[in-house]
């Protein structure tokens, strides 16, 4: 249900942008996709932490957090459907020459997070997860050695 919600919102997010792009130029799209981003790459670091013992383990958070997780990479063919000529962007062309397989590997992103979630939110231990953690982390580096130019 979340993810749904999560799309619509999406989709109504477009419908702003688009609006606010003639006004602000590329600048919206792109920080929204990398905060996107970046608020994956928090909860990733956070999940980590308690699946090592580094924080307390909390099997709800990290629920939470890998749905969250999922309902980002639910949105992402809608936010990266547009190419956007940025500086900022990290986005590598390839994602719009290559659609089908940028969205691939989203939607891999989003059912392995989804797994993630149903799981945690049954663990008793940390340790237990390493697995679907480790399967959801795979997905970061495949997607970003592909469609994604460090700079
Ligand atoms: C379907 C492809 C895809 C997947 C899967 C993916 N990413 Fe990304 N990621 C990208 C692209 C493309 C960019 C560059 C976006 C931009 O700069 O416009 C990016 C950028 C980032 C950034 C930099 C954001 C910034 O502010 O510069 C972080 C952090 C990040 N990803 C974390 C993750 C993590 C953690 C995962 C796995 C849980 C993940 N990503 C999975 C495609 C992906």
């Amino acid at each position: 249900m979340k993810i749904k919600t999560l799309a619509a919102g999406a989709a109504i997010a477009l419908v702003v942008i688009s609006t606010a792009m003639a006004h602000e130029g590329a600048t919206g799209m792109v920080k929204m996709r990398m905060d996107a981003m970046s608020a994956i790459g928090d909860h990733m670091k956070s999940i980590s932490a308690m699946l090592t013992g580094k924080t307390a383990f909390d099997s709800g958070l990290v629920s939470k957090q890998a749905e969250e997780i999922a309902g980002h990479a639910a949105a992402f063919p809608d936010h990266f459907m547009m190419q956007m000529d940025d500086q900022m962007s990290e986005a590598a062309p390839a994602i719009w020459e290559k659609p089908d397989e940028f969205n691939k590997q989203a939607a891999e992103l989003a059912a392995l997070a989804n797994t993630l979630s149903i799981r945690a939110a049954e663990a008793e231990t940390g340790k237990s997860l390493m697995t679907d953690f480790q399967a959801v982390a795979g997905t970061c580096k495949s997607c970003h050695e592909q469609f994604r130019i460090k700079k």
